[in-house]
Order: structure tokens, then C-alpha cells, then sequence
């Protein structure tokens, strides 16, 4: 697709562009189109910016916090054509709850260390208390049944909204990150206390360095409580792990560590440099406030290994590739362990400037079950201190850092762009049905004309998007462009073009509903 880019370049910082993915009815033609941008850009766009500090808007419309109802609970459908039942006993008669308090300040430092590198002792002791947890009857919430099936209630929507009548769920929205470190948060204390540790610190699995890179060696002892049968069984170690992972590919190890480095800083650098990049879209309470717009390192690695992880005998590659069923493998927490860790590592690259600060996101809440059985109403505001909260990170070194890919110019005067002017972007309004739900992933290159630079090393990568179905129909892909438009030193050219490289047969169920650039302040 070609986007008009004239007039902005100097008015605007950050450029993102936009994918609107229908993915429903019509179907995606072809990999490469064209679209020209009617009218002014710059006002077009700039007439929609909206800050990220502005948090009365919702109040204005007289919203209350977004939160569930929890005696709501219904059936959701954990892939299309399954209805899950993950409610917990009981649910509708109201439980007291009492509202979150910190740790106290002199308990030790639950400190969280990579899965690659803990030692005998831990694992002994973990694995003591993880087969202590599953061994939990049901109707006991720190069981382990009960654990899994939290996440299955939050991202399939099984509850509504505490003061609207609409579903609530955690996706592809600002409350990935927090709502994820309120569940592991919880799930590490329940998990101490059942040994009687208050030191106990969950894994992470540390998949953005090279040698974290494969399923960590304690998940793949089959005598332990931490391994679990429903994964694909072509990717245990030594097979790295592919961060961007589609399908397999024949790749060697060094040139898929390589990708895998140079796709993180991607994910979290150039294409996260704006608040929403990172954090997804801004879901408010009622349906007007409902947004499906998922941050970078949710889109991939986050999705991404989901589906890598899960069996490929099963349908929705089930347990880890679809959200009903994901934390019944053990490595979810270790999963999260490294996303929550991720989160803590772009707010301090970004020295904090970025967090959000829109009271509609601070006054989110959710309910857990603490290690005590007491219900705890915890808000996004109670989550945003690590060492508050009694954990800290091993710190790693994060080589993707210095993977800024390089540019390259010699093609840059065959742009197709001149000859191409004039056709228009097809938008047809066959309906196809969707078939299945299977997992939909397509790349975005910026200026890709020589075809072999179809990889996230090359500089023309803009981003990705890989989507896990369940609920959401219509999603927002917004990718950060701005850096990569100075390398390829395109920031001043009249247009630029966009390619959508569709990576799974399911694309064929997916429609563009538009490409445009817009700016963020
Ligand atoms: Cu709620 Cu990794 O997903």
C-alpha cells in the first residue's frame, strides 16, 4: 500500500501506521496494494490526536473504572466452536473482599531468576510445591485447576463489566501487563506459602537472550510437576525457539538467534517508542470504551510463543496456543514471568516517561484470591512498583539493544511507486466464512522492494501482527514507524510503500479495512 507522506515530516515525531484487520469476512486479495491518501495528511491526522495524559475524557462521559462483575459469570467460548465452563463454584453469591494492601516492607525480596539458570534446590522446592498446588481439590481457589482457570475467565470474557452490561476481557488492551502481574503476583505467594517460603520467587523464562532461547531444561523433565504433555513435541531443546514463530522453518541456529535478537529490538525499541505502541489500546468501562489494539511485545513474542509452545495435535494448538487453556502448562507463569520482567525493562528505558497516567487505566480492577483465601480487589494503580509489591528481577543482559538493524539504499530509486499511481486499493465486499479459528499472522515491511530482505534483520521490517482468535473481531495493528523512516531515509519522501506479507493460510480470512499513518505527539 502506498501512503502519501508529504508536509508532515516536520511537524511530527513519531509516525505509526495503522492497520485496521476485520478479521472476519473478506478476504485479503493479495500481499501488496495500494492506497492513496485523500486530502490533507497532516490535518487528517492531526485533527484525531488524542493524549495520552488526557484520562478525564472517560470521566466526562461519566464512566465508572473498568472491572468485573463477578456474579456474572457466564460460559465464554474458548475457540469458536468451544464453550468453556471456567466459572468458580459458587459465583453467584457475593464474597467479602477486601481491598489490596501492600506487602510488608520488611519481608525478604522475592527475587525472580531466569529458568536457565536456577540451581537444583530450587527446582526441588518448586516442583515440591507446584504438585502440592495441583493436588488442591477444585473448590479450593489456590489450586491449581482454579489458577488456570483465571486466565481462562479474563481473556475469554466470562465476566461482565462491574458497571456496564458488556464483557470483560484483558487482551490486546493496557490491562495486558498489569491484569498478568496482578495473576502471577498472587500465584507466587500461593505457591510459597504452600511450602511455608516466603522467599519463593517464580522462573522466568528468559526467551530474549541467546540463551534463554530454548524451553528451559526444568520444563522438559518428565518426572516433574513443570512438565506437561499438550506442547509440541518437535520443540523441545535443543530447537530455539522462534520469536516471530509461524511455522517452522529450517533455519540455522545462528541466523534464528540473530532474527530472534534483531526482532526484539523491534518490538522493543523502534516499534515501541509511544505509550500505545508498547502498551496496547486504551480500554475504558460500556462498550463505547471497548478497544482491541494490542501492544508490541504482545503481538510477538507474546502470542507467538503461545502458539510455539502448544501442541500441534491439537486443535487451537492447545494448551499454551489458546488463552481458555494456556496456564495449565507450568511454563505459562514463566512466560508472564519474562513479559512482566519486559514491561519493567521498557519503563526504565524510557526512564518512566511513557507510563501511562490516565486515571481511567490507574483505577482498573480486578479480584484475586490471595494466599490467605481472602479476596483481594486490586487496582492497575497497586501494580506499578515491583519492589512495593516484594519482587525484583535478576538482571540480564539484553543484547538485542545494539540490534538496530542496518539500512539499505541501492534499490531505493526502483520504487514502484510512480508506475503504480492511480490503481486503487480493492475493496470488495465478498464475504467469505471464516473457517475455523485457526492463528492469523502477517508481517509489515516499509519500502520492501528487493525480496530478500523479507526478514525482521532488515530495516523494512515494520512489525508484526499475530493474533490468537477468541472474541475479538476487529483489531487495531498499530505499528512505530518513525525509526525505521529515517533509516531507510524515507521521512521525506511523498509516499511510502507498505507491504502486508500474510505468513498463514488463515490471512485468507482476514481483511484490511484501511492503512493510514498517523502521529503521535
Ligand atoms: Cu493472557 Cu499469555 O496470555
Amino acid at each position: 500500500m502506498e501512503l502519501g507522506a508529504s508536509k508532515w515530516v516536520s511537524t511530527v515525531t513519531l509516525a505509526f501506521l495503522s492497520v485496521l484487520l476485520t478479521v472476519t469476512l473478506w478476504k485479503l486479495e493479495s500481499n501488496q496494494a495500494q492506497f492513496s491518501f485523500p486530502g490533507d495528511i497532516t490535518n487528517m491526522i492531526l485533527g484525531k490526536l488524542e493524549g495520552w495524559s488526557l484520562g478525564e475524557d472517560g470521566n466526562k462521559r461519566g464512566l465508572k473504572a473498568l472491572g468485573p462483575n463477578i456474579t456474572s459469570c457466564h460460559p465464554s467460548y474458548g475457540r469458536k466452536d468451544l464453550l468453556v465452563h471456567c466459572c468458580p463454584p459458587g459465583f453467584q453469591t457475593p464474597v467479602p473482599f477486601v481491598d489490596f494492601q501492600f506487602p510488608d516492607p520488611q519481608s525478604p525480596l522475592r527475587v525472580r531468576r531466569p529458568a536457565h539458570v536456577v540451581d537444583g534446590d530450587y527446582i526441588a522446592k518448586y516442583n515440591k510445591a507446584l504438585s502440592i498446588m495441583k493436588s488442591l481439590p477444585h473448590d479450593d481457589p489456590r489450586s491449581f485447576s482454579r489458577q488456570a482457570n483465571l486466565h481462562c475467565l479474563f481473556c475469554t470474557g466470562a465476566y461482565d463489566q462491574q458497571s456496564h452490561n458488556a464483557p470483560l476481557s484483558i487482551h490486546r488492551t493496557w490491562l495486558f501487563f498489569p491484569w498478568h502481574r496482578m495473576m502471577i503476583y498472587f500465584h507466587e505467594r500461593i505457591i510459597g506459602s504452600l511450602i511455608g517460603d516466603e522467599t519463593f520467587a517464580l522462573p522466568y523464562w528468559a526467551w530474549d537472550i541467546p540463551e534463554g532461547m530454548v524451553i528451559p531444561d526444568m520444563y522438559t523433565n518428565k518426572s516433574s510437576s513443570f512438565f506437561h504433555t499438550e506442547r509440541d513435541a518437535s520443540h523441545r531443546p535443543p530447537k530455539i525457539a522462534d520469536l516471530n514463530y509461524v511455522s517452522d522453518t529450517n533455519l540455522s541456529r545462528e541466523d534464528q538467534l540473530d532474527i530472534n535478537l534483531s526482532f526484539m529490538y523491534n518490538q522493543m525499541v523502534s516499534g515501541a517508542r509511544k505509550t500505545e505502541l508498547f502498551m496496547g489500546c486504551r480500554y475504558k468501562a460500556g462498550t463505547e470504551g471497548y478497544c482491541n489494539g494490542p501492544g508490541t511485545i504482545e503481538l510477538a513474542p507474546h502470542n507467538a510463543l503461545h502458539t510455539w509452545v502448544g501442541s500441534s495435535l491439537n486443535p487451537g494448538r492447545e494448551d499454551m496456543g489458546k488463552f481458555y487453556s494456556a496456564a495449565r502448562d507450568p511454563i505459562f507463569y514463566a512466560h508472564h514471568s519474562n513479559i512482566d520482567r519486559l514491561w519493567e525493562v521498557w519503563r526504565e528505558a524510557n526512564k518512566h516517561e511513557l507510563d501511562i497516567t490516565d486515571q481511567d487505566w490507574l483505577e482498573s480492577f480486578f479480584f484475586f484470591y490471595d494466599e490467605n483465601l481472602r479476596l483481594v480487589r486490586v487496582k492497575v494503580a497497586d501494580v506499578l512498583d515491583t519492589i512495593k509489591l516484594g519482587y525484583s528481577y535478576e538482571q540480564v543482559h539484553r543484547p538485542w539493544l545494539n540490534k538496530r538493524p542496518k539500512a539499505f539504499f541501492s534499490t531505493k530509486t526502483s520504487s514502484p511507486n510512480v508506475e503504480k499511481e492511480g490503481e486503487r486499493e480493492q475493496t470488495t465486499n465478498v464475504k467469505h466464512p471464516l473457517k475455523g479459528d485457526a492463528y492469523v499472522k502477517f508481517d509489515v515491511y516499509v519500502n520492501l522492494i528487493d525480496e530478500s530482505k523479507i526478514s525482521p534483520k532488515f530495516r523494512e521490517f515494520a512489525g508484526t501482527f499475530a493474533h490468537i482468535p477468541g472474541g475479538a473481531a476487529t483489531i487495531d495493528l498499530k505499528l512505530g514507524v518513525s525509526e525505521l523512516l529515517e533509516d531507510l531515509e524515507a521521512d521525506q519522501d511523498e509516499t511510502i510503500w507498505v507491504t502486508l506479507l500474510p505468513r498463514t493460510p488463515s490471512c485468507s480470512n482476514v481483511t484490511i479495512g484501511g492503512v493510514r499513518m498517523e502521529y503521535i505527539e
